[in-house]
């Protein structure tokens, strides 16, 4: 969809037998075009755990980020974004037990910074009046529409706990 929306090109990590993504044709994909590489952590239609710290370092030596699909990822293991080191992990609340129909978002807080709104309204900005290039709030608001969903969230952060017990 984002393809069809922007124009850029989707390229595919191919994969052998195993479900191992080939790790030189994954290297010889990447290049100064290349503005995101995207992986599940774990394939919930194989089952094959990523090797994510060096899909992340091999992408880190070019500049590109990495954003993770957690969704099998977060359920099965504990995963430590720093360690890894991406720059984004989402998972949707009901992998970890939590509640449905919220997402978890991790980013890297200086590319945040710089990613504009996905859409406007709410409380995404501080009052600045109607002018175009309004300065907008930290990222956890800019990306927070509308008024947020405060239930979920605590029961969410519940469920966080309960997984690290
Ligand atoms: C790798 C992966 N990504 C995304 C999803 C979609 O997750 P959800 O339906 O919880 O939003 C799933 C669902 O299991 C998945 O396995």
């Amino acid at each position: 969809m984002l393809a069809e929306q922007t124009g850029v090109i989707l390229k595919v990590v191919p994969i052998n037998d195993r479900g191992e993504i080939l790790f030189d044709e994954f290297r010889n994909l990447l290049g100064p075009k290349t503005r995101l590489v995207s992986v599940a952590h774990v394939s919930n239609a194989l089952g094959t755990v990523l090797p994510v710290e060096q899909i992340v370092a091999t992408a880190k030596l070019q500049g590109i980020p990495v954003l993770l699909d957690g969704a099998q990822g977060i359920p099965h293991q504990h995963v430590d974004v720093m360690a890894i080191d991406c720059d984004f992990y989402a998972f949707s609340g009901h992998k970890m037990c939590g509640p449905t129909g919220m997402v978890v978002l991790y980013g890297r807080e200086e590319l945040l910074e710089k990613m504009p709104p996905y859409q406007g309204g709410g409380d995404i900005a501080p009052p600045c009046g109607v002018e175009p290039g309004s300065k907008f709030f930290r990222p956890q608001m800019k990306l927070s529409l509308p008024t947020w969903s405060t239930t979920p969230i605590l029961f969410h952060g519940r469920c966080s706990r309960n997984k690290r017990a």
